[in-house]
């Protein structure tokens, strides 16, 4: 086994690289002169770095290539403010010589806990139809067990680590329940939580998610919205296949409320939604939905900022700095 002796995290300006990671994302360039050169970002479970190869490239085509793990040495430096990782040998690692686990980013919470408490909001339903849907998709699917456990909510942008999808799931249908008791009987708290725990459940086949997370040919060319909608049909039918599961057939009008909390829930037509939300409902969980990965997003771009001082860098994707509050402020290094 392969020790991991440097994290990405711990690395800065300068510092000797001579550790194992895994390759995110790999690419040739050509420099100015016209030279090739390797673009690598590398990963381990505490975050990516850049790369580059300048010397021998071609040597390298077809070893580092995405999804490998490689062992690495060379130098730490600063570009353009960015830290990066002049490679000067690499070697590619097999799956057995490394704990493959010291390389995917993990949330802090746990996985079995986490849906624990997704199975009481499950249980703590009433409608018998809705219960039923839902005990069906995350009680008594095997696969959506297994998957649901580990899945990523995306490739970047929040939720994007491992178990990432369950902890958004259990935080949006946590705020969901919130909302029900607060507007009373204007919402129907059930379709509510079917809306929380069903909009982004085509993720778990939009994502592949064993090393690196990518989007797999049906999340290319399907999406998780249409493949959620077309799960919702798969296990309504197969309930009321069930001699007695439920008390009568699921209403088609249940049905298409459902289906629709999940086709609208990024809003409007150009995010990817066919239709805008047009019930209460699914109006309610595209907001939440929306406020939950944006507040993921945020916290981890600030817990993940190494900028000095009390604001992070320019964050690209909100176009603007964030102030870092107490608990996102590094130790001081000890002076000498
Ligand atoms: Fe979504
Ligand atoms: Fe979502």
């Amino acid at each position: 086994m392969t020790q991991k002796t440097q994290f990405i995290k711990d690395l800065k300006d300068k510092d000797s690289v001579a550790s194992s990671f895994l390759i995110k994302f790999s690419a040739i360039a050509t420099g100015k002169s016209g030279k090739p050169y390797m673009n690598l970002i590398l990963m381990d479970k505490t975050g990516e770095m850049e790369a580059r190869i300048w010397e021998d490239v071609n040597r390298f085509v077809g070893q580092a290539v995405r999804d490998t793990f490689v062992w690495i040495e060379g130098r730490c430096q600063l570009f353009q403010n960015r830290r990066q990782v002049v490679v000067n040998r690499l070697q590619v690692l097999r799956e057995d010589e490394v704990d493959a686990k010291l390389y995917i980013p993990e949330g802090t919470l746990d996985p079995e806990t986490l849906y624990v408490k997704l199975l009481s909001y499950v249980s703590s339903m009433s409608d018998p139809h809705y219960r039923a849907l839902a005990e069906a998709v995350l009680k008594d699917d095997p696969e959506v067990v297994e998957k649901i456990k580990r899945a990523p909510a995306a490739k970047s942008m929040h939720h994007a680590y491992k178990t990432g999808l369950l902890e958004h799931v259990v935080s949006i249908t946590g705020i969901l329940d919130a909302l029900s008791q607060h507007y009373g009987k204007y919402l129907d708290r059930d379709l509510l939580f079917l809306g929380g725990f069903f909009h982004d459940i085509g993720k778990l086949w939009e994502l592949s998610y064993d090393r690196v997370t990518d989007y797999t040919m049906e999340g290319r060319l399907i999406g998780h919205l249409v493949m959620g909608s077309e799960l919702m049909d798969k296990k309504i039918r197969e309930l009321e296949s069930i001699p007695g599961r439920l008390p009568t057939p699921f209403s088609d009008e249940k049905r298409l409320l459902v289906k629709h909390l999940i086709l609208s829930h990024h809003g409007e037509l150009e995010y990817g939604s066919p239709k805008r939300p047009k019930c209460l409902e699914a109006l309610i969980v595209h907001y939440i939905d929306d406020l939950d990965s944006k507040v993921n997003a945020i916290r981890c771009f600030i817990e993940q900022d190494s900028t000095p001082g009390r604001w992070t860098g320019l964050n690209k994707s909100y176009g603007r700095f964030f102030f870092k509050p107490d608990w996102a402020l590094k130790p001081e290094p000890e002076g000498p």
